[in-house]
């Protein structure tokens, strides 16, 4: 029988491959999908087999990531806890899905992962895996009474005793997983939340805003229906407008965020993420949406971002109410087409203008004069009606209190 291993290739799934055959007598068929994650490739299919895997797959899906979930969610608006843009959660109902693709593919009747048992991580793969394929097994490595491994010296001593000699790393990093949209950091000096980071030992993707140029620098993106289509003039897909905007966000700090966050699993848990090119990416949507989207809309879809940056976080990404709210979503953007022109300095995204055929601004409506649209008299009926339930209250008291 075989088991499908969600594999990096670092040291933890690869001590899983020798353990998956030697507890459970599986062939083991690793796979491993790249969202991003900027991880070495090469040489991994050789690394794989060399410690016991019969076949590894790469499969890449970033291009998917940034259009059929990273995009939706920014166009939700959703963001968990006020600060997170959840480049972490959104990753992994996708890798579970390709997960599946591989194991429908070769007939295997598990996957495995390598999320430990006190993080969101395990419940985003094996919940999507149960939406997808309810008859697959889940074997949650760090939840299986089979597995000792306690510390990275222990999973080494254990490749070694199977034959695996691999020039692991024992010393103790942050927590991090990476992807095209961000890279978070949990662990070491972070987990008590009265430290500052170590940001010079930390950051990856951009430096502090001390460190960030004195000069500013101007940027535009334009807009389709809610969907990047062009950075400074250049027409490119989605994942190179996020690429390039990594690059420019990280050089002026932008995106860079400390949150004690609340896990589903009930602890609270602190972490520093970067997401320079996914800030200014949000930042410059919503510029549009202040534009092109009327009052009531931004009112509901600000219920609609929390819930749909909760089902998001909880994994529930293929649920009926995500895509049932996807597809309102969807409807908002049919108008969100513009351009979005911003001057990134110091950690700061500030506003140069934003323009669009769809605008529902109007200079002559919102000036101080009169016209054929807008009569100042208008708004006396109005506020009448508006105020009613305020005057009626108040008058009922004064009466109250006369007698
Ligand atoms: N706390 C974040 C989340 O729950 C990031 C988790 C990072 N995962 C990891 N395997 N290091 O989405
Ligand atoms: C993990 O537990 O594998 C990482 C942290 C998380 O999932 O929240």
């Amino acid at each position: 029988e075989k088991v499908v291993l969600a594999y990096s290739g670092g040291l933890d799934t690869t001590a899983i491959i020798p353990w998956l055959k030697e507890t459970y007598g599986y062939d083991v068929i690793c796979a491993c999908i790249d969202v991003g994650q900027e991880s070495e490739l090469e040489g991994l299919d050789e690394r794989a087999k060399y410690s016991g895997a019969e076949k590894l797959y790469i499969i890449d899906v970033v291009d998917e990531l940034c259009d059929e979930y990273i995009m939706p969610t920014v166009q939700a608006d959703a963001v968990y806890e006020n600060k997170y843009l959840l480049g972490t959660s959104f990753a992994r109902p996708i890798i579970a899905k390709k997960l599946v693709e591989v194991a429908r593919k070769e007939g295997a009747v598990a996957i495995c992962h390598g999320a430990t048992g006190k993080g969101n991580d395990q419940l985003r793969f094996e919940l999507s895996i149960k939406a997808l394929a309810p008859d697959i097994k889940v074997i949650a490595t760090w939840r299986q009474p089979e597995w000792t491994m306690q510390s990275r010296e222990d999973e080494i001593a254990f490749c070694k005793a199977h034959g695996i000699d691999l020039p692991f790393d024992a010393k103790h990093s942050y927590s991090r997983d990476r992807n095209i949209w961000h890279i978070s950091h949990e662990g070491l000096e972070l987990e008590n939340p009265a430290n500052e980071p170590n940001y010079d030992d930390l950051l990856v993707l951009s430096v502090t805003p001390e460190k960030a140029p004195d000069e500013p620098e101007y940027i535009d993106l334009d807009f389709e229906k809610g969907y990047p289509v062009a950075l400074n003039g250049k027409k490119m897909k989605t994942s190179d407008i996020i690429r390039e905007l990594n690059k420019l966000g990280g050089k002026h700090g932008i995106g860079i965020i400390d949150i004690v966050e609340n896990r589903v699993v009930g602890m609270k848990s602190r972490g520093v993420y970067e997401t320079p090119g996914g800030t200014i990416l949000t930042e410059a949507h919503k510029q549009l949406e202040e534009l092109t989207l009327d009052r009531d809309t931004m009112e509901y879809k600000k219920l609609v971002g929390t819930k749909f940056a909760a089902l998001v976080y909880e994994g529930k990404w293929f649920c009926t109410l995500r895509e049932s709210l996807s597809a309102f979503v969807a409807k908002t953007e049919e108008r969100v087409t513009g351009h979005v022109k911003m001057k990134l300095y110091k950690g700061n995204i500030i506003k140069a203008g934003t323009t669009s055929d769809y605008t529902l601004y109007s200079e002559s409506l919102a000036s101080f004069t009169t016209g054929d649209l807008y009569d100042h008299k208008d708004a006396s009926g109005f506020i009448n009606l508006f105020g009613l339930s305020m005057k009626v209250r108040a008058m009922m008291d004064q009466k109250r209190e006369e007698k």
